[in-house]
């Protein structure tokens, strides 16, 4: 395989850059020409599309963001716009494409590799964790580490004033972000889209901490589909729980910044270079991952259909220690 092309695609994750870099040079180490899509699959459309170099990717490792930019294309869900794409890389002679993302990118990828037969390989990059085939995906442990910097702020002003905060981390449909954030934070609640808890369960449990002389709490909330659930949450809390001041952060896109971890940085540069040699090898229709600190492949299809439950233990941990 003599030329390939990458790109980054959906949610921005730290670590995404590392990726890039990794799959830049390792294309470049095994002398195939490698190019850079902007803006996503919207830009493979566009043809906005250049050869990379190995000074093209250099001092951008330690940066969040994605140098390639992302988009969210709604014309490559069309026939037209992915057969405009494929043009685009046929006139290059491009012969494979490495598209870095979560499953909307995957998506994308498997229905592209089944229109034209085209060689793709994912790579999870996603602040969510929420891929099957991974343990974990680009930018998940630095999202956890900013919501633990604020949840520890946090508590130092809950603590001061005694209040009850309702913080609001991202993860879309998936509680990946929300538990690690409630069992690093040492939070005295969770609520994870994967359990039915309700606001009366918080407060049965907000209620047995302050008997116990809890002065102050922190309860963990997973979005939902649209951000601010947390706000709805503790309006139904207020109602119950009148004798405490009752406040709401959403932590938001702050998540999806910031310099990756040592963790990430070197997840995306195995991921990366995963990639390249995946193709290389001749995986047409699969996705990188680390399992069990191995390099695996899974196909696409898997990685978008098959679910990637939460870990009972980490709840049962959470629920132990939150007492
Ligand atoms: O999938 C990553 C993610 O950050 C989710 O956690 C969040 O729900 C969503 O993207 C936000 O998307 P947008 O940046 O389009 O608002």
């Amino acid at each position: 395989m003599k030329k390939i092309a990458v790109l980054t695609s959906g949610g921005d994750a730290p670590g995404m850059n590392a990726c890039i870099r990794a799959v830049v040079r390792g294309a470049i180490y095994y002398e195939t020409e490698i190019y850079g899509v902007y803006q996503g699959y919207q830009g493979l459309i566009e043809g906005d599309i250049q050869k990379m170099h190995s000074g093209s990717v250099s001092n951008i490792l330690q940066h969040g963001g994605t140098m390639l930019k992302s988009a969210r294309s709604m014309e490559f869900k069309t026939k037209e716009g992915r057969q405009k794409a494929y043009n685009n890389l046929m006139e290059l002679g491009i012969k494979g494409l490495v598209a870095i993302g979560g499953d909307g990118t995957f998506t994308g990828a498997n229905i592209f590799h089944e229109d034209f037969g085209f060689p793709v390989i994912g790579v999870p990059g996603t602040i969510d964790n929420d891929i099957y085939g991974t343990d974990k995906t680009i930018g998940f442990d630095t999202a956890v580490n900013t919501t633990l910097d604020a949840i520890d702020k946090i508590r130092d002003t809950a603590d001061s004033h005694g209040r009850i905060f309702f913080i609001e981390v991202m993860g879309r449909d998936s509680g990946y972000i929300a538990i690690q954030s409630a069992i690093g934070g040492g939070a005295e609640g969770v609520i994870l889209p994967e359990k039915d808890t309700t606001a009366l369960d918080i407060v049965h449990s907000l209620k047995d901490g302050m008997r116990r002389e809890k002065s102050f709490s922190v309860v963990v909330v997973a979005e939902r589909d649209i951000p601010g659930y947390a706000v709805e949450l503790a309006k139904e809390v207020r109602e119950v729980i009148t004798n405490k001041d009752i406040r709401v952060t959403i932590l938001g896109h702050i998540q999806r910044g910031g310099s990756p971890t040592s963790t990430d940085r070197t997840l995306a540069s195995r991921l990366g270079l995963g990639a390249i040699e995946g193709l290389i090898d001749g995986h047409k229709n699969s996705m990188v991952g680390i399992v069990n600190d191995k390099v695996i492949y899974t196909s696409l299809h898997d990685a978008i259909t098959k679910n990637k439950p939460l870990n009972p233990d980490l709840i049962r941990a959470m629920k132990i220690l939150s007492m």
